[in-house]
């Protein structure tokens, strides 16, 4: 019997969800679950589903789909990121990854997805099936040389009421010619490494001026967006790096942020290259998929 995929929405079934956060997080040293890191992927909604590949019953193979809105200023686009790419270890080699995401293509297609996107560092396998690398992220280091370290700064995101949420989202929003909608159960994720989510602010809660969203990993602070006047990364940057041992930062290569560090902060930069896109309709052919930056905290 050939393989059957099927889609799931809110949860992988079975015990794919055990063999993803083996695969994704206990087996790479990491803590947590996927479902506690990635609420948006499990959410029971319409707006992400897990396609699984079945054999006589036994789940061979699933990924993660999650659609979202893209605002450009010509229009709304709306889009499918992938993520959790998984086959068991036993069928793995056999095209079974490479069948799925074909599936997901055109499942995503008929759902009305007009581009899919993912973020890997595996060389070829996504390409064979229709994507294309283009990234116009870039990715900053700092490391502390005196060997001094404290406690980050800011507050938990967690901590954060909703309406000063939503006031971050609308600073974001404002901030970008093209950006990603973020629903406000966006703001829960918390992406791998980190071991907790901090928000450092400049202004009142409910009108911020700028503000540092970041993850704290032992001494690592990893930097998902600094947004705000760019001048305001001259009281953000000494605070993030304060206490810390090393500072990522994950930017849009050439954005205020990124000139602003380049000029002022002592960080080395390195050009990202781990988006990967498919168009799904004629219009997304025409796109520039490389002038498209999608925040570190939004990806799956
Ligand atoms: C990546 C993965 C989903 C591929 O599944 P699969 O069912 O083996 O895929 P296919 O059989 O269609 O193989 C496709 C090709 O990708 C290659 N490939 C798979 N994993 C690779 C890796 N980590 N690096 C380089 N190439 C890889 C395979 O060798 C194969 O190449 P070939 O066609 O030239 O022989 C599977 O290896 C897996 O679950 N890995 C662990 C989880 C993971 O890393 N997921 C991807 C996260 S981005």
């Amino acid at each position: 019997m050939d393989v059957e995929f099927t889609l799931h929405p809110a949860a992988a079934p079975g015990t794919l969800e055990a063999e993803l956060d083996r695969e994704f997080v206990s087996g790479r040293g990491r803590t947590g679950t996927l479902r506690s890191r990635y609420p948006l992927a499990f959410t029971s909604d319409e707006s992400s589903a897990f396609l699984v590949g079945r054999r006589d019953d036994e789940a061979l193979a699933c990924l993660a789909g999650r659609h979202f809105d893209w605002q450009t200023p010509e229009r709304r686009w709306r889009g499918v990121m992938i993520g959790l790419v998984y086959t068991t270890p036993a069928a793995r080699g056999t095209g079974l990854g490479s069948r799925m995401l074909r599936t997901a293509l055109e499942t995503f297609t008929r759902q009305g997805d007009e581009f899919a996107v993912l973020w890997s560092r595996i060389e070829g396998f996504y390409e064979a099936c229709g994507f294309r690398r283009a990234d116009c992220g870039t990715f900053g280091r700092w490391t502390r040389e005196d060997g001094a370290t404290g406690a980050p700064p800011g507050e938990p995101l967690q901590d954060v009421s909703r309406p000063a949420l939503q006031a971050l989202e609308d600073l974001r929003r404002s901030q970008s010619r093209c950006t990603l909608l973020r629903p406000l159960s966006g703001w829960e994720t918390c992406p791998i490494p980190a071991d907790e989510v901090r928000l450092l602010r400049v202004g009142p809660a409910m009108s911020p001026h700028a503000y540092a969203l970041f993850g704290v990993a032992a001494g690592t602070r990893i930097v998902y967006e600094l947004i705000g006047e760019a001048a305001q990364c001259a009281t953000l940057w000494p605070a993030l790096a304060e206490g810390a041992q090393e500072v990522l930062v994950n930017e849009r290569l050439g954005s205020p942020t990124h000139r602003w560090l380049a000029a002022n902060a002592p960080v080395a930069w390195h050009p990202q290259d781990l988006a990967l896109w498919a168009p799904l309709n004629a219009q997304a052919c025409n796109v520039d998929f490389g002038a498209w930056y999608l925040p570190w905290l939004d990806r799956l």
